[in-house]
């Protein structure tokens, strides 16, 4: 099985990127030497009109598509695709002059001056309909435009509007989730603290510096109704789009693990995801550690469809300018990172951005047509590299993988834990962890999912938690059964601590993991950076140090791994796990910033006989990632490492180099820095 791709008129991988020629209106010629150079790159979907509201409605009411006509004829003209955005990411100035209410009001209650982008009330019904309007205008009139392929909705929705109109969208929200009972209320907020209690809804009001801060489960509920509010916001822009061309995919871009909206709620209302991803290549932290980051990013866009393949909807072709440093990409990077984006299920290379705008505060960015305005540059050759290799994937479109291992990343898990004053302000790091934990299967080349914690454990043997701080109703009772059911489950230190409120769980921590875990979490102890403890492995005799955050439990059916090894939890156990049912829980009660994960996660994997992508021991700095139609695999192996890496393969006879088409002889592969190969072979196991 595979899927379609996002649009069954073009079967082939995107090329192409963010495109703004009304930034060109006045100077001849250009439109069509863009078009010239579009094809020279091997680009076929160029994403339009994504800060164009100006352009498109000089005065309120009088429209010029003349220029967006023209140029989606020339792409039609090329055989090539608009991915047609909607406006609403910035707006003109009468719109904001005339109508005051669509600007957005801060968390310190200074209302925005018009400015920038990003940044309109997402309750104004002014603004609401005003986006709804333009975007009926274009979906009817490009609606069966030969160019139209994809809409972009918005451009990376963020932040959050404190106006008097989003007030009162909040207390509708709140007045909704407690069913209309204050009490409910402060009780889930624990209000009889500092005597923060409300007698009338009207007191309530968004979290601010210069007013309530710290009540949690306020700022809990506040995000969430921000995440509500843009997942409003985009139906409201989507509902003509739908109604007007309703064949044709709705997405809006993403940005990672962005904090500021739970990508959870967003995801089934987009056709296929799309995220914009700048890693910071060549830095100090390294390309490996930065490539493990980034492969994480890829497989949660991934899988906030459930597996289907993403858009890679902007990258930069060389640097980018809003980095502490700009530093280029050194050649090969640019090939390497591209097919990483496809090896974890992206259907598109994307750019930010086509060509550099000569004023404005991008003009620095990386771009495909640099100031020159001509092909014969490093990076427009690098371009047209990729732009070739893509064009040699169509069998890829549409693939994906169905690991047997899945982690859990969930935004309001992350909300609550760091929010939580205390445990190790300086560190509690959700996100790195959770990337620590990846890590050790991306360097064995174990295909992993990104799940929120209602996500459907049930196709997984093991299921990762790190720092599962919050646990909803109803989850711990899911971990059970799936553990119950021969599944295997691990979490860490600070894990079960509050309720979806955020509220203490009573009784001992982990809260409601305490049966499947075994384990009383009695005490967490943070440590300061210099701070450094020790575990030792019982088997093993192994000693890992203990960095940032421990906890001190006691096993009550849980067998004891590893215990502490230095000061006065010494003898107490570290490491635990509990056969339940026919399944495993594995406790960790402590974090490492060094090897323990890879150590830990590799005994994991050979112990449950978890399918590896390839079978060959991974060289430090490559991994191997797999998309499978389910009757063939492709296999992409890549070194992300300064140094060549050799591969020596256990069992050669089934694959075969995908580009060339040849055998792979005795197996040994070398991999130059920054070098790949793609294989392919009749799948096994991964689908
Ligand atoms: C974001 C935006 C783009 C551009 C790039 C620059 O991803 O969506 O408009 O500003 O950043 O990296
Ligand atoms: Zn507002």
């Amino acid at each position: 099985m595979r899927y379609p791709p996002a649009n069954s008129r073009c079967p082939h991988m995107l090329h192409g990127g963010d495109y703004n020629p009304d930034q060109w209106k006045d100077v001849p010629g250009i439109w069509d030497e863009d078009m010239r150079l579009m094809k020279l790159a091997r680009c076929n979907a160029m994403s339009v009109g994504i800060f164009s509201w100006s352009a498109l409605e000089p005065e309120e009411g009088q429209y010029d598509f003349a220029w967006l006509d023209a140029i989606l004829d020339r792409l039609a003209a090329q055989d090539a695709f608009a991915v047609l955005a909607t406006p609403s990411g910035a707006r003109p100035a009468w719109m904001s002059q005339r109508y005051p209410e669509v600007l957005r009001v801060l968390p310190d209650r200074r209302k925005a001056l018009h400015g920038t982008r990003h940044n309109h009330c997402p309750t104004s019904p002014v603004y609401r309909e005003k986006t709804r309007s333009i975007n009926r205008r274009l979906a009817e009139r490009y609606a069966n435009h030969p160019a139209l392929l994809a809409w972009h909705v918005s451009n990376e929705y963020n932040g959050e509007c404190h106006c008097p109109l989003c007030q009162d969208a909040f207390r509708q929200w709140l007045q909704a989730k407690y069913g209309g009972d204050l009490d409910a209320l402060n009780r889930a907020w624990w209000t009889s603290f500092w005597s923060h209690t409300v007698s009338d809804w009207s007191q309530v009001e968004s979290p601010s510096p210069i007013g309530e801060p710290y009540l949690h489960g306020l700022t809990l509920d506040w995000n969430r109704f921000v995440t509500d509010q843009t997942v409003d916001f985009f139906r409201n822009e989507a509902a003509p789009l739908r109604e007007r061309t309703p064949g044709v995919p709705v997405t809006t871009n993403l940005m990672g693990t962005y904090p500021g909206l739970n990508y959870w709620r967003l995801a089934p209302e987009l056709d296929v995801a799309s995220w914009d991803s700048y890693p910071a290549w060549h830095g100090p932290q390294g390309d490996v550690r930065e490539a493990v980051r980034v492969g994480f990013l890829h497989d949660l866009t991934r899988s906030l469809k459930g597996g289907r393949p993403f858009l890679l909807m902007e990258s930069t072709p060389s640097m980018s300018n809003w980095h502490p440093v700009s530093k280029l990409k050194r050649p090969g990077m640019h090939l390497l990172s591209s097919l990483q984006a496809v090896a974890h299920g992206a259907d598109s290379v994307q750019y930010f951005q086509w060509r550099k705008s000569r004023g404005g505060c991008e003009k620095f960015h990386g771009a495909v047509v640099d100031h020159c305005g001509h092909e014969h540059t490093r990076v427009f050759r690098d371009v047209q590299e990729v732009g070739d290799l893509l064009a040699r994937l169509d069998p890829v479109v549409g693939t994906t993988v169905r690991p047997q291992a899945a982690l859990l990343y969930d935004w309001e898990n992350r909300w609550a834990l760091e929010d939580a004053k205390g445990l190790n302000n300086a560190h509690k790091d959700y996100e790195a962890t959770c990337i620590r934990h990846y890590e050790a299967f991306w360097r064995q080349g174990v295909p992993v999912d990104i799940l929120s914690m209602e996500g459907d454990f049930s196709g997984y043997r093991l299921l990762v938690a790190p720092m599962l701080y919050m646990l909803r109703p109803g989850v711990a009772e899911r971990i059970e059964a799936f553990v119950a059911g021969g599944g295997t489950f691990v979490t860490t230190y600070c894990s079960g601590m509050v309720d979806e409120n955020d509220l203490c769980f009573l009784g001992g921590f982990p809260g409601p993991l305490r049966r499947v875990l075994g384990v009383w979490d009695e005490e967490t102890d943070g440590l300061y950076d210099e701070d450094e403890g020790r575990v030792r492995i019982l088997d093993s005799g192994r000693t890992y140090a203990v960095r940032q955050l421990c906890d001190i439990l006691h096993a009550e059916t849980a067998e004891v791994l590893a215990v502490y090894d230095a000061d006065f939890q010494a003898g107490s156990p570290a490491l635990t796990v509990n056969r339940f049912g026919k399944g495993q829980a594995y406790f960790i009660a402590f974090r490492n910033l060094d090897d323990f994960e890879a150590d830990f996660y590799a005994g994991l994997v050979r112990d449950l006989g978890l399918v590896r992508v390839l079978d060959a021991e991974l060289p430090d700095g490559v991994t191997a990632q797999l998309r499978s139609d389910g009757e063939r695999d492709f296999v992409f192996l890549m070194n992300v490492s300064p140094e060549p890496r050799e591969v020596r393969l256990q069992d050669p006879a089934g694959l075969r180099d995908f580009l060339s088409g040849n055998g792979l002889g005795d197996g040994t592969i070398l991999l130059p820095p920054l070098g790949f190969r793609i294989l392919e072979r009749p799948a096994v196991g991964l689908f």
